[in-house]
Parts: structure tokens; sequence; C-alpha cells
């Protein structure tokens, strides 16, 4: 922090402040807003939920296509609701963080069971869906009904946390309720959606994490963090916690044109995906030790395959973990017996099965393992 405190502990942003930053909010958004989106200006509540749930945790370039392929495949929420679970993790492969896949499903049937297959036009009850915080339901509150209720994440805490020049970790329980309450105080009462929409651009394109674009900010006469110069140093983020060290090698015994997997059950990452024959170590294992591993001799009429292909490490970056391991393929010469919950698998039928990215990858980059 270069100057003073521009942190008063304000229990709400001084009104003069507050009416100007939500005046040139929506000047930009007007006029300056160039951001698109096939999602913008959308009113069905079902395809407004669908997208902000396809964005959590997934960027806009990357969610883009999924949500094209999901309104596609499934135009309203009677078709999602009725899907096969396979079929809807088969289409949401590759985007990560399988759980939004799962309360995808969940809230889709909620709606049908609950609410008739129409999505409520109340923020309670919206906000009652599985796998709806606040963020989503404020979003599809005020984008499909014009609710007034102020989104706030990530981008709406960086902006408010500049502007107003919050010095404490915005991370901390009651800075975030403090923030929380102004971002409220500041929606544009006649157009909650578009205020919102404003708000998630401008911290997109503006007032970004990295080089925020400060010169052509319209609320640069009123922002703290700008008339001081630690627009870099805000917002003040607590540490997170070190992410937890996993090793998973998978051993892949293709027998004519087959090959071993299994679907993930239990509290785990990647539930319902399938995968190959997961070795899970407490330490990193190296390439001779996993040849030498009992479950490979198992299926190797108990020795080691002298022949064999060993990947480089694959490594995947959760939010609370980071896992990695490598691929061994081998071909034993007589179809071993398999550890319980494996089944075979056509390799011809891998491109309909739902799997783990890294799995994907490496089959996509194995040619033999890919299909055709
Ligand atoms: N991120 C999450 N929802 C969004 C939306 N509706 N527009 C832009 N970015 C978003």
């Amino acid at each position: 922090m270069k100057r003073g405190n521009p942190d008063k502990t304000q229990p709400s942003p001084p009104d003069a402040a507050a009416d100007f930053f939500t005046r040139s909010l929506m000047r930009w958004h007007k006029h300056d807003n160039h951001r698109t989106m096939p999602w913008k200006g959308e009113r069905d509540p079902y395809r407004i939920w669908l997208s902000e749930i396809i964005l959590q945790q997934t960027r806009v370039e990357q969610g883009w296509a999924y949500y094209e392929r999901f309104i596609r495949t499934y135009p309203d929420v009677r078709s999602l609701a009725a899907a096969p679970d396979a079929e809807v993790f088969k289409l949401w492969e590759g985007l990560g963080y399988y759980a939004r896949c799962r309360n995808l499903l969940k809230a889709a049937r909620q709606v049908v069971s609950d609410h008739g297959g129409v999505f409520p036009p109340d923020h309670g009850a919206i906000l009652a869906l599985q796998g709806v915080g606040p963020y989503t339901a404020a979003a599809v509150s005020s984008f499909a009904f014009g609710l007034p209720h102020a989104v706030v994440d990530g981008n709406v805490l960086r902006v408010l946390a500049r502007y107003f020049g919050v010095q404490e970790s915005v991370d901390e329980g009651p800075v975030r309720r403090r923030l929380e309450a102004w971002a409220q105080r500041l929606l544009y009462r006649e157009d909650p959606g578009a205020y919102n929409q404003a708000i998630m651009d401008f911290g997109a394109t503006v007032c970004k994490p990295a080089s925020p674009k400060c010169a052509e900010c319209p609320l640069a006469d009123g922002c703290q963090a700008f008339r001081l110069s630690c627009q870099d140093e805000l917002p003040v983020r607590t540490a997170k916690p070190a992410r937890r060290l996993r090793w998973m090698d998978y051993v892949i015994p293709v027998f004519g044109h087959e090959l071993p997997l299994r679907e993930r059950t239990g509290r785990d990452v990647w539930r319902h995906l399938f995968e190959p024959i997961l070795i899970e170590s407490p330490m990193p294992t190296d390439e001779t030790e996993l040849c030498a591993h009992p479950m490979l001799l198992a299926m190797n009429g108990g020795s080691a395959p002298g022949v064999y292909e060993c990947s480089d490490p694959y490594v995947q970056l959760l939010t609370h973990q980071q896992i990695s391991g490598r691929f061994l393929v081998f071909r034993p010469v007589t179809r071993p017996l398999l550890p319980d919950g494996y089944q075979w698998v056509d390799i011809a039928e891998l491109p309909s099965v739902a799997l783990p990215r890294h799995v994907r990858q490496f089959f996509d980059r194995h040619s033999s393992l890919s299909a055709g």
C-alpha cells in the first residue's frame, strides 16, 4: 500500500461514490461494453442457469462451445431432466469439476418434479436448486426475471475492493459480508440484470486481475485504488492452504481390441467417470516400481511385462489437489483376470465413455488406443 488508509470500515459506501459507481458502470455498459457471448440478453431461465453452471470455474472461451452443445442436445429443462446420466456426463467431459454435472442433472429433475418443468420466478426457490449458490441465484433471477439481487464473485470483490480501497482480506467473513451489502446497495434497481452483466464484463475486461485498464476506466475518477496507485495490491486475499498431493498411476493391459475400465464411485474426484486400472501410491513411483507392482504382475502371469510403454508423467491441478502419475500399457499374452470392479471395454467404444480429462488426453495421443 503506498499512501494513507482509504478504508474507513464504513458500514455502507458513501452515497455519492456509490451513485457515481452505478451511473458510470451503466453508461460504460451501454456505450463501451463490446463483449459478446451467446447467452447475453437471454431471458430463458433454463439457458441462463445452464450458462451460469457451465461458467462456474470455467473460462467463457472454454464454456461457450459446451453451452451451445448442451442447448442443441437438450433445448429445454425437461429434455435435460429426462436424459440418461451417462449421456450428460459424456457431453460434460473435459469441463472438469464433475460435481457440477451431477448437480446440473439433480437441479433439472428438481425443476421438473417440484415446479412442473418451469423455472420458478423466485430467488429463494432458485437458490434451493441443487448446485445453485448465491452468485448463480442472483444471476438467474436478475437476468431472467429482473429480480433485484446483485452478483458477488471474485471479479465483483476485486472491483469493489479497488474502487472503495478495501485493505482487509476479502476472504474474511465480515469483510466479504460488508462487500456483499455494498454490492446490493450499488445495484441499478431499474435493470438489475443489465447491472449484473455490466459488472461481470467490467471485471473481466477493464478491472482485470492483472494489468487493469485504468487509463480507459470510466470509474477511475472515484476509484481509491487508482488514486493511491495500489490497484495491483488489491484485493487482499488470504493465502489458500497448499493442495493435497496424490499419485495415481494407471496400468492398461490391452488384450485383443479391449482394455479394462471401471466407473469411479464414492466421495472422491471424478465420480461417475471411467478409468483404467488404478494404482494409487502414497509417494511418487518410478517406472521400475510400477512394472513390478503386484497388481500388474498378477495380470501378466506373475512376471513383469517384457514389452511395455510408459507415458511421461501427467499432472492434473484441481482446486484442492494436485494429482500426477503415469500410464503403463502392455499386451499380456493371455486374457488377465481383472481386479474387482473393472470390466473389458472395446477400444472402439472409448469415444462414447466419459473419462477424466487426463485419461482422454492419453488415449487420444496413443494411436493404438484411439478408435478409428
Ligand atoms: N461469468 C459468469 N456468468 C457470466 C456472464 N453471464 N457473463 C459474463 N461472464 C460471466
